[in-house]
């Protein structure tokens, strides 16, 4: 494939990149000593580098390209409406493109959830869930929950009420003191499961259930206002629910009072085979939190969808919810939002994902026969591999193993073969897959081939004999 770059243009572009950009999440001192990658353009399943070269999308960007890349449709619908009306705030005033949006949003999430509250991004959509769970429950006669629960390692976004939910120790470090109230409860790691409930994933999914009950009774019932899950929790890679855990935890927030936050940043808009990834699992949440995936990309947007009893205290007399941002809602962002649906619904894409899901799965578990691989679990189009020093005992790599495995070797050879995925040693070291949702099982064999390549000359380069990390306890390990 040609590109339009000379080696003169690709120069030049590295030169500026390297004075002037800063990458986010991004150890900059990399690029002393080599080039960024930049990707100028996207078709489909793959996108491509200034000199032409094809890579499979295996993270649809960010978790975010749902319908895969260079979709004219999606862009003339941001176009027209740019053209029409490109920008006119959500403070007092509506535009058609976020009432027929909400509308169509609405339709499609479970229960009550009726209400859509938009903002830019899903940090501010989870800074948003947390301020309106606090005023609401002030507005009602509860001004003492304020607290938050949710799961260690689980990342909720980089504002500073955002990231005080989050569960990653190291990324919170240097921000703190963060807003009080953020509160870890254990996640649903089944493969990491303490040893008593490590061969019953439902006793282990009971067992993380109460752990919030706990949590709840622990930090005083009437102080909690919010726990805080995704469908299946990203950070970590890749832990879905065990049986029936949902089902506990809403029956744990409807006993105590307190409300049921799905942050489906990544699990909405058929990253799991339905809108919602609280469909999938069957349990009607009091607030969802969504980003990324509504718009595929074409466009920045996130939101809230909101149960009709958390708006009861303000609709009627003089309370407002304080809060709001001057993007949100943005009209180029819904409409591409609402062209973004359209192909979702003529391509049937949750159709293609619940039909290919199980081939995805299979494929990717063919790995399985790889001695650094210890456990590929997820669901939908959204898949984890955890790698280990010892299938058998379990034994995970060490930071400076973790370090030459991820950061020297990993990310730029998966890279180079020709595959875009993440590897990630936020928790333990894993390798995480979320492709478009137009991928079938020919990008899945790609993918196969690409990690069965790279997976095994990691192994043969980080070696197996060093002494590791022994298996420590994952409740306690886990909790910040
Ligand atoms: C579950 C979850 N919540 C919140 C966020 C934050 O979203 P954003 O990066 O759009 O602010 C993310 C980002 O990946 C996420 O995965």
């Amino acid at each position: 494939m040609s590109t339009d770059y000379s080696n003169d243009q690709i120069a030049a572009l590295q030169e500026k990149a390297k004075r002037h950009l800063w990458l986010h999440f991004t150890r900059m001192s990399t690029y002393n000593a080599s080039d960024m990658q930049v990707i100028v353009r996207g078709e489909g399943n793959y996108v491509f580098d200034q000199r032409g070269k094809r890579y499979l999308d295996g993270l649809a960007g960010l978790f975010v390209s749902q319908i895969g890349h260079g979709r004219t449709e999606v862009a003339e619908a941001g176009a027209r409406q740019a053209a029409e009306l490109a920008y006119f705030p959500l403070w007092s005033y509506a535009h058609p493109q976020a009432i027929e949006l909400a509308e169509r949003l609405a339709a499609k999430a479970p229960g009550q959830l009726n209400r859509v509250f938009f903002t830019t991004s899903g940090s501010e959509a989870v800074e948003s869930a947390w301020k309106l769970a606090k005023q609401y429950f002030k507005a009602i006669g509860q001004p003492s929950r304020y607290k938050v629960l949710s799961r260690s390692i689980a990342y909720h976004g980089t504002s500073l009420g955002a990231l005080a939910i989050t569960g990653l120790p190291g990324l919170k470090e240097p921000f703190e003191p963060l807003p009080a109230g953020g509160v870890r409860v254990p996640n649903t790691n089944f493969y990491r499961a303490p040893e008593f409930v490590a061969d019953d994933e439902t006793a282990f999914g009971v067992w993380a259930a109460d752990e919030i009950e706990a949590a709840i009774l622990r930090e005083g019932e009437d102080s909690v206002a919010a726990v805080f899950l995704e469908p299946v929790q990203n950070s970590g890679g890749c832990f879905p629910p065990p049986p029936g855990y949902f089902q506990r935890v809403r029956e744990i927030c409807d006993r105590y009072g307190v409300l049921l936050v799905s942050d489906e940043v990544i699990c909405a808009f058929g990253r799991l085979g339905y809108y919602f990834g609280s469909e999938r699992y069957g349990y009607e949440p009091d607030i969802i939190t969504f980003a990324k995936g509504v718009t595929s990309g074409y466009a920045p947007l996130g939101g809230m969808m909101v149960a009709d009893r958390l708006m009861e205290p303000f609709h009627s007399g003089q309370t407002t919810f304080l809060h709001g941002v001057t993007f949100a809602g943005h009209p180029v962002s819904c409409a591409v939002a609402m062209a973004n649906l359209d192909v979702f619904e003529k391509e049937d894409l949750l159709g293609n994902v619940r039909a290919n899901e199980a081939a995805f799965r299979t494929t990717l578990e063919k790995l399985n026969d790889l001695p650094i691989v210890g456990d590929v679990r997820g669901a939908g189009y959204f898949y984890g591999i955890e790698l280990v020093k010892n299938k058998e005992t379990r034994e995970t790599f060490d930071d400076d193993e973790s370090e030459r495995l991820l950061r020297g070797f990993l990310s730029t050879a998966l890279f180079d073969a020709g595959l875009i995925c993440r590897a990630d040693d936020r928790g333990d070291p894993v390798i995480q897959l979320s492709p478009p949702l137009t991928c079938g099982p020919d990008q899945f064999n790609e993918m196969e081939q690409i990690l069965r390549s790279v997976l095994t000359e990691a192994w043969t380069r980080i070696s197996p004999h060093s002494a590791g990390r022994q298996r420590p306890d994952p409740a306690a390990r886990r909790l910040e």
